[in-house]
């Protein structure tokens, strides 16, 4: 085992000298959606400072901790606040958590983010899923030494997001007649919000919304054998769309507005996945 491994089981082990709690899901929050992770049943959270290696998140909106707990039969970790690229960490300390909520157990991995959006159907408080990802404009997190603990050097990646798990959110949203939109996320690595001129090249490459996260996560995820499905939260249309300046306060504002039906929808989703079998 190599020098990732090694750092990946330090931070391991801190988390299994606290507790022996075996996630099957694992579910990252994005910017203004945290609030959803103090719903689950029989909480317990570890902060991340108290995890051997493990990098901290510094952006407003994103407290730094796992939550464990339960909804119905499903036995959850849930990132409440996640680690940038553009905070200044490697891609590896970036796809850390992903993947020690692997290691703790969790199959399934349901991702979150605030998104702006680049296909002008969208509208601000939308919800996307996200059926692909365009990663070509941060680097790869599966750059350095393959750690074959975890998975191939080369893998594939034409089905990075889940069909069967993206079916069951779809079907869900239907059930709780919320309306979802689908797409191609991109990542860009901010921290910088796009110019209009990147968010028209963007379209042209077939993205429909872009964001500062995500992608990277997914990919950590396909690698080590997880099931991935992702659900953007539009927040506020891509720069150059409308005329006016984007900032994160009402990125953060409108992911609040729609915390509510997008909280449902995770919920059942998280139901609808793990079914009835405790
Ligand atoms: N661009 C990049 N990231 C974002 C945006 C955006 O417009 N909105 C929320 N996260």
């Amino acid at each position: 085992m190599g020098a990732l491994y090694d750092r990946l089981m330090k931070a391991y082990d801190s988390i299994r000298g606290i507790t022996d709690f075996t996630p099957d899901i694992a579910l990252v929050l994005g910017s203004g959606l945290g609030d959803f992770a103090d719903t689950l049943e029989n909480r317990q959270y570890i902060s991340y400072e108290d995890i051997d290696g493990f990098p901290r998140s510094t952006v407003s909106g994103h407290a730094g901790k796992f939550v464990l707990g339960n909804i119905g039969c499903a036995k959850l970790v849930v990132m409440q606040g996640r680690v940038h690229f553009y905070e200044g960490y490697s891609m590896e300390q970036v796809v850390m958590p992903v993947r020690l909520m692997g290691l703790m157990g969790a199959k399934t991995l349901l991702l979150t983010n605030a998104a702006g959006g680049v296909n002008t159907a969208f509208k601000p408080g939308d919800l996307m899923l996200i059926k692909d990802h365009i990663s070509s404009f941060v680097p790869s997190c599966l750059i350095g030494p393959n750690e074959e603990a975890l998975g191939t050097r080369f893998p594939d990646m034409t089905h990075v997001y889940d069909t069967y798990l993206s079916d069951i959110v779809r079907q869900t949203a239907e059930d709780l007649k919320i309306d979802i939109k689908e797409g191609v996320y991109l990542q860009t690595t901010g921290p910088n919000y796009e110019t209009g001129a990147e968010i028209k090249m963007y379209r042209l490459l077939g993205a429909d919304a872009v964001g500062m996260s995500t992608a990277c996560e997914a990919m950590a995820a396909n690698h080590m054998g997880m099931k991935v499905a992702g659900i953007s939260c539009i927040t506020n249309m891509a720069a150059g769309i409308y005329d006016k300046p984007l900032n994160h306060a009402e990125v953060k504002e409108v992911a609040e507005k729609i915390s509510g039906s997008f909280t449902s929808l995770i919920k059942n989703s998280i139901i609808n996945i793990k079914g009835d079998v405790c």
